[in-house]
């Protein structure tokens, strides 16, 4: 996908929920009708592409890597994200991200619901924590020295304020 990010922001109502699920590889299973509408895809276009499909170029890698560590473990994540529609107008929500279980108890999946973010957030703490993660990531190293870096930068930040990650979210 060649979409260019533009300075143009698409916005949902407090009452929408934007969902989708995924199989173990991040590979779009079901989406819901909010998530065509907001991110300017059918429902169609959605399915089976890889969930990056919305990915931002303003969005540090390490906090994917943070969100796959842990619900590969098994845990629920919360976190901030900018997405990117089809127009590459952008898009953030407060993602809610939960593994799903078979009857045996095997992980099949993942699952995910977003709501509307609170623009505060977002302006006083989000946009300049991920610009300084998307510099250390940017940083003369190569990509993965970046990543390493960045990855223990957030969880420095995180240490420094709460007891965990999500702590840390729901203080803010
Ligand atoms: C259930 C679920 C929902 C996800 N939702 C998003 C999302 O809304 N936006 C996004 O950029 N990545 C989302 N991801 C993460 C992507 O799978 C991917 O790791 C991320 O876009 C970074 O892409 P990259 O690993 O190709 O750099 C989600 C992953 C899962 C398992």
């Amino acid at each position: 996908m060649s979409v260019r990010p533009t300075s143009e922001e698409v916005t949902f109502q407090v009452d929408e929920i934007i969902v989708s699920k995924t199989d173990l590889k991040g590979r779009i299973t079901y989406a819901n009708q909010v998530f065509a509408k907001v991110s300017g895809y059918s429902r169609a276009e959605l399915m089976t592409q890889p969930h990056s499909i919305i990915r931002h170029p303003d969005m540090p890698r390490c906090v994917f890597k943070l969100l796959w560590d842990r619900i590969q473990d098994g845990h629920e994540v919360f976190a901030y994200v900018k997405n990117m529609a089809k127009s590459g107008a952008y898009y953030w929500v407060f993602a809610h991200v939960t593994p799903s279980y078979d009857a045996d108890g095997t992980m099949v999946g993942y699952h995910s619901n977003r709501r509307v973010p609170d623009r505060r957030v977002v302006r006083e703490v989000i946009e300049p924590l991920y610009g300084e993660l998307l510099k250390i990531e940017a940083s003369d190293k190569g990509a993965k020295e970046g990543l390493v870096a960045s990855y223990a930068a957030l969880n420095n930040i995180v240490k420094s304020k709460a007891s965990s990650y999500d702590e840390l979210i729901f203080s803010l």
